[in-house]
């Protein structure tokens, strides 16, 4: 999978059912998702406590057996302390909070040397261009369209106008994400303003059929 020039709606299991974790991303592989988004919190850098590794180590197995990638959002102050516990437990691509270190060169790439994708989020108040002292060492670039922390929140405007910007400037070889607030009614409007991955929480993990609505996400997104 290209993180730079594939399209694709990215559930994220924060809004899953915890019970039934493997089942439910099973469900969504079956109808084709194959980014699974996982959400670090750790209660400083955002207020929520989630989950750590061992969430990340408990689905590997299972999204790599489907052709999938595990994409780790880590909303966790100093992410560069944590960084080699996530991708012993199976992470694919690691992305860190620009506002969460002072180290972020650094950050992003311990997550290359060690095999994965490198993934830059910036909070809705961080200037856009930010990213560019890190343009030789940056995969993706998540663009938060929430403030994080919580799921289920509405899309923040201003982000489309962010994305158009973000997109312009990145070139070819960085991923567009957004992230927070993306539904069937919004998803086309950050598709069209560049975003290549789309992460859907209780879009998607919210709604009576998950398989279902990952789907019309997708039709929506790319298809109208
Ligand atoms: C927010 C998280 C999101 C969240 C999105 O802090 O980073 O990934 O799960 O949730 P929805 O799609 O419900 O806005
Ligand atoms: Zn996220």
């Amino acid at each position: 999978m290209s993180w730079s020039t594939d399209r694709a709606v990215a559930p994220s299991i924060l809004s899953a059912d915890f019970a039934r974790l493997g089942a439910q991303v099973a469900e969504i592989m079956a109808v084709g998702a194959r980014v699974i988004h996982v959400d670090v919190m750790d209660g400083h850098f955002v207020v929520p406590i989630s989950f750590g590794p061992v969430a990340v180590s408990a689905l590997a197995d299972q999204v790599h057996a489907a052709g999938g990638v595990i994409d780790v959002h880590l909303m966790i102050e100093r992410p560069e302390r944590q960084i080699p516990d996530f991708l012993s437990a199976g992470a694919d691509g690691i992305t860190v909070h620009y506002e969460a270190t002072p180290h972020v060169h650094y950050a992003l790439a311990m997550i290359r040397e060690g095999g994965a994708r490198a993934g830059l989020a910036l909070c809705p108040a961080t200037p856009a261009m930010v990213w560019e002292e890190c343009a030789g060492t940056l995969d993706l670039l998540l663009c938060m369209s929430v403030n994080p922390g919580w799921g289920n929140q509405e899309l923040i405007p201003h982000s489309y106008a962010k994305l158009a910007r973000l997109r312009e400037r990145l070139g070819p070889e960085i991923g567009l994400e957004v992230d927070g607030g993306v539904h069937a009614a919004t998803a086309p409007k950050v598709s069209a303003a560049g975003a290549n991955l789309l992460v859907a929480g209780s879009a998607v993990f919210g709604a009576t059929d998950p398989g279902a609505a990952f789907r019309e996400l997708e039709r929506s997104a790319w298809e109208s």
